[in-house]
């Protein structure tokens, strides 16, 4: 398969998986296990639907990798690896609201997203009724339209991000908010760690921010921005729980230096 047929089926997997989601949630939500903290929380669906993209994955692909939110890890023999969160925002498909996304990546190189190279990728909303896909070098998408990352106003950049489990945590990214808060119009917090990189890609957003997120959240949303012409970073800290930004390019790098002082200060 080529790269736009690897895209093509991270979003037909990506629907199929967006569609089980969503009718699981209306029959309702069993919550299946806690995980990190007692915030960080796994549905039955969860499991379920990761569960349904690996079988696809396998009876397709059987010589490539897997690397899963639920499930885990295991290697291929094709250098390619998928890089899967089933539902990405379980606390809003949690709660019934639904700001949540199946994102689905396929990678070249290590496992590590220091070093694999994004191919394709495709974030689901399905209850937002939204499919974005990349593949890299053909640009990022939504419905026909190609998609490209907004730039900042005289009035400031609309930034999205999101906060880890751990209460331990939040004191610091709180900090952090405020400390961005000086080129921001206006900040949200949607759930979504994949949708909020969709919606930079989209000019929804202009820049986003977050630390501690893991590979499976953004490995999909990344290729988005980057193919939307927009930049993503990453950034160690004092902490162990690296940061990622993106945005369109002058917003990125505005955000960054921020983020870096405030880093340094810390
Ligand atoms: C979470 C979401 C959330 C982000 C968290 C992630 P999950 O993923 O992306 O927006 O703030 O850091 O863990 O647990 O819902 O798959
Ligand atoms: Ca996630």
């Amino acid at each position: 398969m080529n790269d736009v047929e690897l895209g093509a089926l991270a979003a037909d997997i990506a629907l199929e998986a967006g569609a089980r989601a969503k009718q699981r949630r209306s029959e309702g939500v069993a919550l299946a296990a806690t995980k990190s903290s007692l915030a960080d929380i796994v549905t039955e669906a969860d499991r379920e639907v990761e569960q349904l993209i690996r079988d696809r994955l396998h009876a397709e692909r059987p010589d490539d990798g897997f690397f899963g939110e639920e499930s885990g890890a295991e290697a291929g023999t094709s250098g390619l690896t998928w890089v899967v969160d089933p539902i990405d925002g379980t606390v809003n498909y949690a709660y019934g609201i639904g700001a949540y996304s199946v994102s689905i990546a396929v990678v070249q190189g290590e496992p590590d997203p220091q070093r694999w190279q994004g191919i394709a990728g495709a974030v689901n909303a399905p209850v937002l009724g939204e499919l974005f896909t990349a593949v890299r070098g053909e640009g990022a998408w939504l419905s026909g339209s190609r998609l490209s990352v907004g730039e900042a106003t005289a009035a400031g950049a609309l930034l999205g991000t999101g906060f880890g489990y751990d209460p331990a945590t939040h004191e610091g990214d709180l900090a952090m908010v405020r400390r961005v808060m000086t080129m921001a119009r206006d900040v949200r917090r949607m759930g979504s760690a994949a949708i909020d990189l969709s919606y930079v890609a989209a000019g929804r957003l202009d820049g986003y921010f977050e630390r501690g997120l893991k590979p499976w959240d953004f490995a999909a949303g990344a290729l988005l921005v980057q193919e939307a012409g927009g930049a993503v970073t990453g950034l160690e800290l004092a902490s162990p729980r690296p940061m990622l930004i993106a945005g369109g390019r002058a917003v990125h790098d505005r955000l960054r230096g921020i983020i870096e002082a405030a880093g340094r200060a810390d």
